[in-house]
């Protein structure tokens, strides 16, 4: 059989829409599935999402609706989301169709029959967001969960126990004989130490709810959703025509949930009679994202909603941005700033510049065509350009198997800027000035075009559309993986003379600086009214702006009369419809109460991040009504755009009312 590659991203829970963290996720999968494919792979991408649990049961029933019907529309979204972002999965899993369940519970039935599951009772802190039980040792504050940072609930219920502590040995020797199974290093370490610290018995069914999938035999539980969930890998092959893929390849996993992909699932399997050769091949964990340097809270992802992101800047223009910018196994920042900057400079300055700037000899003095080269021109610059470009490829190719594509992507755009170096050196525009030096035009555009097409063909991975256009100008077909056909870029010269070559439009939009602001504005810098956030346009990285610009001076009375104070966030709720703004009591000291507060931070804070913190209030500003019966009784202090503001904080606690000067 042919080589395979399956490649996974972890089912992504229901109870959220696509965000730029699951589309990172399934971008990578998707690009690394195009990648093996292209050299030959026979390969297959699976994605899906995850539908069973309480999170789930209580997000369907805050939303009015059954499971089910939640779940179909949810699940809908998911799919139809990633085909806008260029990301073709081979299979899309739901946890709630009947081919999973069934490979579930015959998953499970193979570890009853190993005697590997056992009942008796569980309780414990339980974080619903996770679902997971914590000792209480893990716990923040005593009650709150360290990931979610919300309360923990006590629970406690007979449940069947999986002998996971059985595995120990056997998952420590897995890590050992095979390193590339948790990757990237610093992540083994860390799986490594987890394990070694000894592992407790894991508790794999729940009584409490119904939303899940029954037990075998014991239809009052309804299995732990992990067990349900991580099971999905290999309910997608198991009995189809699809088997041969089995194990995975690549299973793409966030950090958050290494420790499940690494140590539940392997045990799982291992249960099961899965020998370990068996057992999936690379468990790679990549980071987290930030936006602008902020976490990815709620309210800050729809200025990255990936579907808003490909509509504006273009899918394939997001998808290059994340996959150059961030390591893959580190935590990385989007901004819209950079992803301008990068696909600016880097697609648009450097690959298709390069072929608007070739493209018209070949339309002016070259008959359309793919010209050939004249080995009689052929000097030390064009022998230096293959060698580069063939040694990028091939360092290209390297970093695509070392789970690098930030590397492999480099590499490509230096092919550009290399061939960009070969065009300025051999300036065709002086030698088409002599008909006599026809065939020397030709020799320097053929080596152009022929190192554009090493582009396509490296960047196509994250670029599939864009290099398809590319390729299509020279007069290429789309790109195809072929299984046992290696298409990746080895020796030069595949491209052919005389192949018509068919001029079209800029690969790449210029983004003018007056774009630039019209996109930061739209996606960065929203006005906010009720804070007294700086009304100037973002500054861009070359040209930060003076805070104070336009203002004149004031004297010292005049400052004096704004009654600055400390106040204290007692309550902090959403206002419906109105997306921007939330309603918060301030207690200011005073005899009257707290005030009640309308701030336009909703896009920067969720409500339950204010509570409690002391804030500089202007408390003698006018009382400004919103209608609807909302009136604001002083203005907070806070500064940036508006979905990263940051509140205007003290360094160290003082009594509320205190003034501020
Ligand atoms: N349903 C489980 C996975 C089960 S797999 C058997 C789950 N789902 S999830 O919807 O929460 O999505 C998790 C994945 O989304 C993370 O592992 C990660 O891949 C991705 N991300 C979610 N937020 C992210 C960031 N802020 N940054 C990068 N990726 C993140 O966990």
């Amino acid at each position: 059989m042919s080589e395979k590659f399956y490649v996974t991203t972890p089912i992504y829970y229901v109870n959220d829409v696509p965000h730029l963290g699951t589309a990172y996720t399934t971008i990578a999968a998707d690009a690394f599935a195009r990648q093996r494919g292209l050299r030959g792979r026979m390969t297959r991408f699976l994605t899906g999402t995850d539908e069973h649990g309480l999170k789930i049961d209580r997000s369907a029933t805050e939303r009015g609706m059954t499971p089910k019907a939640f779940v179909d529309e949810v699940s809908a979204k998911f799919r139809e989301a990633w085909p806008k972002l260029h990301c073709e999965p081979d299979d899309f899993i739901r946890t709630t169709d009947a081919r999973h369940i069934a490979a579930v519970q015959r998953l499970w039935t193979r570890c009853v029959d190993a005697g590997d599951i056992y009942k008796g009772d569980h309780e414990g802190w339980y974080c619903v967001a996770c679902e997971q039980f914590y000792l209480e040792k893990d716990l923040v504050d005593a009650k709150v969960c360290p990931t979610h940072k919300r309360e923990v609930e006590w629970m406690k219920e007979p449940t069947y126990f999986f002998r996971l502590s059985k595995y120990q040995d056997r998952l420590l020797a897995l890590y050992a004989a095979r390193p590339e199974f948790v990757l990237p290093e610093g992540r083994r370490n860390e799986v490594l130490s987890f394990v070694r610290e000894g592992l407790r018995d894991l508790s794999v069914s729940r009584t409490s709810f119904a939303w899940g999938v029954p037990v075998p035999g014991d239809p009052a539980h309804v299995m732990y959703v992990w067990f349900d969930a991580l099971t999905n890998y290999l309910s997608a092959v198991e009995g189809t025509e699809n088997e041969g893929f089995w194990p995975p390849d690549l299973q793409l996993v966030g950090k958050d949930i290494l420790r499940f992909h690494t140590i539940y699932w392997p045990a799982f399997l291992m249960s099961a009679g899965f020998a370990d050769e068996q057992l999936p091949r690379s468990v790679f964990a990549h980071g987290f994202l930030t936006i602008n340097g902020q976490k990815m809270g709620k309210s800050l992802r729809n200025t990255v909603e990936p579907l808003r992101l490909a509509e504006r800047f273009g899918a394939d223009e997001v998808r290059y941005f994340l996959l150059r910018e961030i390591a893959l196994g580190q935590d990385g920042d989007f901004s819209h700033r950079k992803l301008i900057a990068r696909t600016r400079s880097e697609l648009a300055a450097t690959v298709g510049n390069l072929l608007h700037r070739a493209m018209p000899f070949a339309t002016k003095y070259l008959d359309e065509r793919v010209p050939a080269v004249d080995e009689a021109h052929v000097g030390e610059r064009e022998r230096a350009l293959r060698a580069k470009c063939e040694t990028l490829a091939a360092d290209a190719g390297r970093a695509w198997d070392s789970f690098e594509p930030h590397r492999a992507l480099e590499c490509a755009i230096q092919v550009a800027i290399e061939t960009n170096g070969y065009f300025d050196a051999r300036a065709p525009w002086t030698i088409a000035k002599d008909p006599a030096r026809l065939s020397e035009l030709g020799t320097v555009i053929y080596h152009v075009f022929e190192s554009l097409r090493i582009c396509s063909v490296l960047l196509w991975p994250a670029l599939p559309t864009k290099c398809d256009a590319l390729r299509a100008q020279l007069g290429l077909s789309p790109l195809q993986p072929a299984v046992d056909q290696d298409q990746w870029p080895g020796a030069w010269g595949q491209l052919l003379a005389g192949t018509a070559v068919s001029p079209g439009a800029p690969l790449f939009r210029n983004i003018t600086r007056e774009d630039e602001q019209e996109l930061l504005k739209e996606f960065v810098v929203e006005s906010v009214e009720t804070v007294a956030v700086s009304k100037t346009e973002a500054p861009t990285e070359a040209s930060p702006q003076p805070v104070t610009e336009g203002l004149a001076n004031i004297a010292f009375a005049d400052f004096e009369k704004v009654d600055l104070r400390l106040g204290q966030v007692r309550s902090a709720e959403k206002i419906p419809k109105k997306d921007k703004l939330l309603k918060l009591t301030v207690d200011l000291g005073e005899e009257s109460g707290p005030r009640t507060i309308i701030a336009g931070i909703a896009m920067a804070y969720a409500p339950e991040q204010l509570v409690g913190k002391q804030l500089v209030v202007v408390a003698n500003l006018a009382p400004r009504d919103f209608g609807k019966g909302l009136i604001s009784h002083g203005m907070l202090l806070a500064c940036g755009p508006s979905e990263s503001l940051s509140m205007v904080t003290l360094e160290k606690p003082m009594p509320v009312g205190t003034r501020v000067k």
